[in-house]
């Protein structure tokens, strides 16, 4: 947890940590059911919120808590195209009452899928690889550089969060508590949200070659540099579009792969494009998606060049028994259905700019609202002590989100000192939901006086 030192300003705070249950501090009046997660989990448990919430039921944006509670849902960005859509669970229900087998047998709903999926990318990445997080696909992917490479040379952002593999928990600052990146591993700022599009472009670029520089002086042959391609657990930094062309140029260049990871902003959240690196018009050599994929469903995967997965695979056999199979591909294929036939990129930019809109006007009133960014209905509201835009607060990210709580929204932080709001509603987020959560964030700020 983060001190509050006002004068050395604030800790940096890994992502898990962030307005997370801290059994640490005492169970105090803890209910049975918090109780009994405690004692199976233990010190894996990562619970949200100082008091979590028991849920019980959800559908479209809205989650039902035990206590008959309703939260608007402006945090989960798996459940993507609402909570419980029925297409996919009548999907799901059907393929799992039918077959449900790994892909070690040919089946047409399977394929349907991976043709479908593999649509979805530039031509060039028609090999697709299917897993069951996130975290194994990241896994894959940096496996795949390495053999491409010749180099183990990571270059990732100073607080990115890729998963929970051993090789991924290295790659990702985020994630570290008390030890350190390994030495293959160097960092760069994410890019600043302030200044004009050439110089974010040309200062990003820059990180970047100074980061390959830094691996050599290391003796690391450089491999790849991945990035979420819209640096959600960096705080949300998603314009102007294209501004990540130049640092892409750098990694080819000298020889790198760019590894475009697509958990977060996947599948049509950033409302400009299906992909978050499609905004930034740069062509990845893997491309590495989860969360949303399935709805809840957990499935993940990636996409590739043939001749790089090819290589790959002549040294290392690759299986994964439950990823890919029918199930995973019916509720893959009723998401990618579901999107485009109700339309949700168009509303996920469309609600997207009416929240930033409405959020912007609010920041005119409230000094305490340094920035509002971000792309469709995945955006960043970034929090300061008053009048200070350099001043990061904290303190007043855990008490709105707790006061929101309160008020039946859910929400959560990212950026390094966990200052930034993170909006990531389901993209059929309707124009009464959006103002719903604009109006009780207005609320819950004035109920907060400015320290
Ligand atoms: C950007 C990013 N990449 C990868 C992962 C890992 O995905 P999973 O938890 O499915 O393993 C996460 C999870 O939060 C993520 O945010």
């Amino acid at each position: 947890m983060a001190q509050k030192n006002r004068d050395a300003g604030p800790a940096a705070r890994q992502i898990l940590d962030m307005n997370a249950f801290d059994a640490a501090a005492g169970m105090g009046a803890a209910s049975p059911s918090l109780k009994r997660r405690i004692a199976n989990v233990g010190a894996a448990a990562v619970l949200f919120y100082r008091e979590p919430i028991e849920v019980v039921s959800a559908r479209g944006s809205w989650m039902t808590a035990a206590d008959g509670k309703r939260y608007l849902d402006f945090y989960n960005n798996v459940p993507s195209v609402g909570h419980s859509h029925p297409r996919v669970v009548a999907d799901v229900t059907d393929q799992i009452a039918r077959l449900n087998i790994n892909t070690r047998y040919l089946n047409s709903v399977v394929d349907r899928y991976l043709d479908a999926l593999k649509a979805k990318f530039p031509d060039a990445l028609s090999n697709v690889v299917l897993s069951c997080s996130g975290s194994e696909a990241n896994d894959l992917a940096v496996r795949i550089a390495a053999t491409a490479s010749g180099g183990t040379g990571i270059i990732v952002t100073e607080n990115a969060y890729h998963g929970n593999t051993s090789i991924i928990s290295d790659i990702s600052p985020s994630a570290l508590k008390r030890r350190g990146l390994p030495d293959h591993v160097v960092t760069v700022a994410a890019p600043a949200h302030a200044g004009q599009r050439n110089s974010i472009e040309n200062a990003f670029a820059a990180h970047i070659e100074r980061a390959i520089a830094e691996l050599e002086r290391r003796g690391h042959k450089f491999s790849a540099f991945i990035c979420d391609s819209i640096f959600s657990s960096d705080g949300v930094y998603a314009d102007p579009p294209g501004f990540l062309r130049k640092a892409i140029d750098t990694v080819h260049k000298a020889g790198g792969l760019y590894i475009a990871d697509e958990v977060q902003p996947g599948f049509a959240r950033t409302g400009d494009a299906f992909w978050g690196f499609a905004r930034h018009d740069v062509m990845p050599d893997v491309v590495t998606m989860g969360k949303p994929m399935g709805n809840g469903f957990p499935m993940a995967g990636l996409a590739t060049r043939p001749e790089l997965l090819a290589r790959f695979c002549e040294e290392t056999g690759y299986f994964s028994t439950f990823g890919g199979n029918p199930v995973a591909a019916a509720a893959g294929m009723a998401v990618l259905e579901v999107i485009a036939e109700e339309r949700l990129q168009d509303n996920a930019l469309e609600k997207g700019a009416h929240i930033k809109a409405r959020l912007k006007d609010l920041a005119t009133k409230d000094d305490r609202i340094a920035d509002v960014r971000g792309a469709g209905l995945f955006l960043g509201i970034e929090l300061c002590r008053p009048g200070h835009a350099a001043e990061p607060d904290p303190e007043l990210a855990s008490g709105a989100i707790n006061g929101l709580k309160d008020r039946g929204v859910m929400i959560g932080a990212a950026g390094r000192f966990g200052n930034t709001l993170k909006v990531r509603p389901p993209l059929s987020l309707s124009e009464e939901e959006a103002d719903i959560f604009v109006d009780r964030l207005a609320d819950t700020l004035s109920g907060i006086p400015a320290s």
